[in-house]
């Protein structure tokens, strides 16, 4: 075989223009294959600076991508409508492409990694005709931090460019830390719509075939047919989910759909607590919560994902790999999460709300009354009464925000700091109307693992499909393991074990609800602000200083183990959605036997035991 040499590498860099800071003979022959597969007409690579994202949003502008908001209102800021067919992650169209199918697992689509290349090789070549491919560099996590790692997006999207730099740690300073031999995630994405000599583009090109698909052994990532979310933006669900699943599983650390908060009491002690909860069930809100409790302080670190590794002291670091949020915009609002609005009040990318008459947005939630006129996500015309009369809403129940952290009010000091933020609790919680009570705190690891494992949840608008339906989704993970479940929940048995054997106390595992309804279907817990009241018994738990009643699942507070402050709340309100009714937790455990039954393949055995021995004591 012969060798590729420096002035080969020059030429295939000087084909594909490649600026001279670009030194690694790998990415530049992987961008050069890949530009003759897709046959873009011209290749832009991305810097980062804000010229270039100002450059590329009035060229969205131009095309009728996207629509300025009125300056004085919401000020360099836009609006993005997508394609009514292409609204949210397509997860029956997600794949895990491991050699062996019993590596994906029972809780992921699966086809072999030859098979899935030949399928997608022919939809790829010259799927980008007519359009710019731009290459985006990006560091997922402070560049540099030995948590990070870093990944490069090939797209023809403009919209993914400008939303990766909001994202991500965009631009040229990733070729530094990557230098001439770095490690990167591959990733390669199209809207699927190439354009003939000639032909007039749409305002969101897209493509009715999807395919998003991981290379787990490779680590690579292609992604086909969808501009939105986590289909586009590779770096978010495809990169810092699924495949850091399978790197933390290799290399010994935890990559979690998980938001990372700072505590701090009124005496300044502070606590770090990663908390998981299924897509659209108010991670964000969770994250910059203001508490109903005086003299206690939240602050973020992140909002959807936490890369969690093992300090020298024994105990967990969390960073967020994310430098943005792209957080659900309907049912957002200034008393639901005040922090959020004030964060999206410039520089933020909206996509699929509505647009008012003065040239800002809305969407349902946003205020309590609508606007006499919008106009509605898919550019028609709307007023309550077309809401009222047709049950069509003003913005799409996935529409998005995309903004920067550094935007948040109250983003926490160390939320770029490259060593990450020690972890005192995990919390996982499910959206539940019935059944699971408001908290309950694990006994010991192997039964938060199995809370977690277990954990249900009413589906979402976050993904295309039916929603209100009660699926189980473990650890908020299903639509984001990168591997077979089993092994998943056997990592975070060893994780655990290995903690343990060097002495360094574990975090508390916590389950949460707060979705239990009464019988006319209310919600009965407040939530947002006084999701604190929970939060400040489980540090005092950790800090030995609150009491707690023990139940078959674990321990919970009674009612005046927490604080009231400042909150009409009854005893009575407090039973019906701390209540553990026998019947429904013997239905619920069928659903773990069945869930069991699904995973049997290498389901560690503690879990089972688990299960077996909360059985016995429902029985008792
Ligand atoms: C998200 C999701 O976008 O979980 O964060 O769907
Ligand atoms: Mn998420």
């Amino acid at each position: 075989m012969s060798q590729t040499t420096a002035n080969d590498i020059a030429a295939i860099g000087a084909t594909i223009n490649a600026p001279a800071y670009v030194k690694h003979q790998k990415l530049i022959s992987w961008i050069a294959d890949i530009a003759a597969l897709t046959k873009p007409d011209n290749i832009v690579w991305c810097d980062g600076t804000q010229e270039e994202y100002d450059r590329l949003c009035a060229q969205m502008v131009a095309s009728g991508t996207m629509k300025k908001l009125n300056d004085a209102k919401r000020p360099n800021s836009y609006l993005a409508c997508s394609d009514p067919t292409d609204v949210a992650r397509v997860e029956d169209r997600t794949f895990i492409c491991s050699e062996k199918k019993e590596d994906a697992g029972p809780t992921n689509n699966w086809m072999a990694p030859a098979e899935m290349r030949a399928t997608l090789n022919p939809l790829f070549d010259g799927c980008m005709k007519g359009r710019t491919m731009y290459v985006v560099p990006f560091s997922m996590g402070p560049l540099g931090s030995p948590i990070a790692h870093i990944g490069v997006e090939l797209s023809d999207s403009p919209y993914v460019a400008v939303n990766m730099r909001i994202m991500t740690r965009m631009g040229k300073a990733v070729y530094d830390v990557l230098g001439t031999d770095g490690d990167f995630v591959p990733c390669v994405h199209t809207v699927g719509a190439p354009l003939a000599a000639g032909q007039q583009d749409v305002a969101w090109p897209c493509n009715a075939t999807k395919y998003i698909v991981h290379y787990p052994e490779s680590r690579e990532i292609w992604s086909f047919g969808s501009g939105y979310g986590g289909n586009a933006l590779l770096g978010k669900k495809c990169f810092a989910l699924r495949i850091a699943s399978t790197m933390g599983r290799d290399q010994g650390w935890l990559a979690e759909h998980m938001l990372i908060l700072g505590v701090e009491s009124p005496e300044g002690k502070k606590h770090y607590v990663a908390a998981a909860f299924p897509s659209a069930c108010g991670k964000t809100n969770f994250a910059m919560l203001i508490p109903a409790i005086k003299g206690w302080k939240v602050t973020t670190i992140g909002d959807d994902i936490a890369w969690i590794k093992p300090g020298k002291d024994g105990r967990l670091y969390a960073i967020n790999p994310e430098a943005g949020y792209f957080g659900v915009a309907p049912g957002t609002n200034t008393a639901t999460n005040s922090n959020c609005m004030a964060s999206l009040t410039a520089n933020t990318i909206f996509t699929n709300v509505a647009l008012t008459d003065d040239g800002d947005v809305w969407w349902e939630g946003m205020t309590k009354e609508a606007p006499a006129h919008l106009i509605d996500w898919q550019g028609k015309d709307w007023t309550p009464a077309i809401g009222k009369e047709t049950g069509r809403k003003a913005a799409h129940p996935n529409a998005r925000f995309t903004v920067a952290a550094t935007q948040n009010p109250v983003i926490d000091a160390a939320w770029d700091d490259p060593a990450g933020v020690p972890i005192s609790a995990f919390i996982f919680g499910g959206r539940r109307s019935t059944t699971v009570p408001l908290v309950t705190e694990a006994r010991n690891w192997i039964e938060g693992v199995y809370m977690a494992a277990t954990m249900g949840s009413e589906t979402t608008a976050a993904a295309a499909g039916q929603q209100g339906v009660v699926r189980r989704d473990p650890f908020a993970m299903l639509p984001f393991m990168g591997y077979n479940m089993s092994d998943y929940f056997q990592h975070w048995l060893d994780m655990g074990k290995k903690i343990d054997a060097i002495g360094a106390t574990l975090p508390s595992i916590y389950c949460v609800n707060w979705f239990r309804t009464d019988e006319n279907g209310k919600f009965v817990w407040p939530g947002f602000g006084d999701n604190m009241r929970v939060l400040k018994w489980m540090l005092e738990r950790i800090e030995g200083k609150a009491n707690g009643v023990e139940h078959v699942f674990g321990v919970t507070p009674s009612f005046d183990d927490l604080n009231w402050d400042g909150l009409e709340f009854t005893q009575e309100q407090f039973n019906t959605i701390t209540s553990i009714d026998v019947t429904a937790w013997e239905e619920e455990l069928v659903l773990h036997t069945e869930l069991f039954e699904k995973l049997a393949y290498r389901l560690p055995a503690e879990l089972e035991a688990t299960r077996v021995a909360l059985k016995n004591r429902l029985s008792m």
